[in-house]
């Protein structure tokens, strides 16, 4: 049976074959997983160094401000990609991959959107409760509440435990995306590149 139709691919310009069942990722998410992993593993960098420079210290608000700027554009390509991949199939697995395996892919990449959603929205509720709110390159965004110490180290505290949680996530997906391209050699590495 044909499973194959003739469609005007969006980022060529020539009419272009492809299968009704993608083995591909579509340049939108493979782009905004490029530029989202990179923020997030910026963000995550530039958090636990920030939070370590003493209170007090010149400079200290602009690495706060470059955070929030940054988490803030972040947050709203996260959306963007969550809306595209509800929206979108992910390609099928390889038949040929253990179920165990293929249940742990979906699964961590489920959890991956939950905390990818959670961190920068708990930043933003955390800094909606300090007099200081939020400022995107400068510009004072909708503050979310009103100044409040104990709900500011409520989110605070969420947004590190929450952060931790994200980090290890990444560092597991990072060693499966690994053992994909140098041990199983199965094509998988590859479908986030192009
Ligand atoms: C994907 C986006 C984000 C990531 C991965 C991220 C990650 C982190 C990490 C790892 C820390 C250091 C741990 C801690 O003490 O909390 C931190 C701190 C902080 N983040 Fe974010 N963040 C993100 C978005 C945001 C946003 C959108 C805001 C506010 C608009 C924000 C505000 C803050 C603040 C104010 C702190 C310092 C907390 C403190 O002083 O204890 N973050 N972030
Ligand atoms: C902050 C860092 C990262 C986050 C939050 C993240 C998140 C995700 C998510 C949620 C998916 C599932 C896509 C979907 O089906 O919608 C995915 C797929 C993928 N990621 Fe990442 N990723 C990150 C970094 C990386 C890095 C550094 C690598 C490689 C070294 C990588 C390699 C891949 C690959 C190969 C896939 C495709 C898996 C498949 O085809 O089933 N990711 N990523």
């Amino acid at each position: 049976m044909n499973t194959s139709t003739s469609v005007l691919h969006p980022f060529k310009k020539r009419p272009h074959v492809i299968s009704t069942k993608s083995h591909r990722y579509g340049p939108p998410a493979i782009v905004l997983h490029w530029i989202i992993a990179v923020l997030i593993i910026g963000m995550i960098l530039l958090g636990y160094y920030m939070t370590d420079i003493p209170k007090g210290t010149p400079g200290r608000a602009f690495y706060f401000n470059l955070h929030k700027s940054f988490g803030v554009m972040a947050g709203v390509l996260i959306l963007l990609r969550l809306l595209w991949r509800l929206t979108h199939r992910a390609p099928a697995l390889p038949g040929t991959m253990p179920r165990w395996e293929a249940s742990t892919a979906k699964w961590s990449h489920r959890l991956l959107y939950v905390f990818m959603v959670l961190q920068p929205t708990v930043g933003y509720l955390s800094s909606s409760f300090n007099k200081y709110g939020v400022k995107f390159f400068g510009i004072p965004l909708p503050q979310w509440g009103w100044e409040n110490p104990y709900l500011r180290d409520l989110f605070g505290d969420a947004h590190e435990v929450i952060g931790a949680i994200l980090a290890t996530l990444i560092v597991i997906h990072v060693l499966a995306a690994f053992k994909h391209l140098l041990i199983d050699r199965d094509g998988i590495f590859q479908r986030m590149l192009r």
